[in-house]
């Protein structure tokens, strides 16, 4: 069994970050949240990390003009805190050379569609669910991925599926699809732990 030392990059509300959270005060996961790290200062995850006492950054070219900086602010947020693993849960920037070489293989994304299906540049957030809705696809689901530099690309290491319903609309199907998310994240974090998953 491997304790993750997990490190959030989240830029919205952040309820992936929360099951995540939950499922390491719960025992369900063998493993603790180590920093929070947003680049939006009112976002819910760095609202949430305050409530739980995790270590928490604001860090975006609002407070690092410069991108070589910003990227080394993000990588000692990260090694300061021993993270050894990264979960991007709706982290809308992308991460800087000198975090993704030192945290190779051990960054994942979560994406709200059966990638390779509905991703890459452009994709995500409702466009995603309008896009599935407007192609009339009878099922959709989360994809946790390796991110790499580009978005959407890297290696996929677990999927879920979730049935379109007739009357769905884009936000009915969103917050399905979130909760699948929400479980998804958790089963794989779980495996990579036991080592059912390994990276
Ligand atoms: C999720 O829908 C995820 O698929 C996407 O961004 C959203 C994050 O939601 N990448 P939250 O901030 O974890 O609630």
């Amino acid at each position: 069994m491997e304790w993750l030392k997990i490190g959030f990059l989240a830029s919205h509300g952040g309820s992936n970050m929360q099951a995540i959270v939950d499922a390491c005060r719960n025992g369900k996961l063998y493993g603790e949240a180590k920093a929070v790290i947003s680049n939006n200062s009112g976002s819910g995850a760095i609202e949430r990390a305050r409530k739980h006492g995790i270590p928490h950054y604001h860090l975006s070219s609002a407070t690092h003009s410069d991108p070589e900086s910003l990227d080394r602010a993000i990588y000692h947020a990260l090694t300061d805190n021993g993270v050894t693993l990264i979960v991007l849960a709706g982290y809308m920037k992308k991460l800087g050379p000198l975090t993704l070489r030192h945290y190779k293989g051990r960054i994942l994304n979560i994406h709200p569609s059966l990638l390779p299906k509905y991703g890459g540049h452009g994709m995500f957030g409702s466009k995603v669910h309008e896009a599935v809705l407007a192609n009339r696809e009878t099922v959709t689901g989360a994809t946790i991925h390796l991110a790499d530099e580009e978005y959407d690309t890297g290696a996929i290491v677990n999927q879920r599926e979730v049935a379109v319903l007739p009357d769905d609309t884009a936000e009915t199907l969103a917050a399905r699809v979130l909760q699948c998310e929400h479980e998804l994240f958790v089963e794989t974090l779980v495996k990579i732990s036991e080592g059912q998953i390994v990276l």
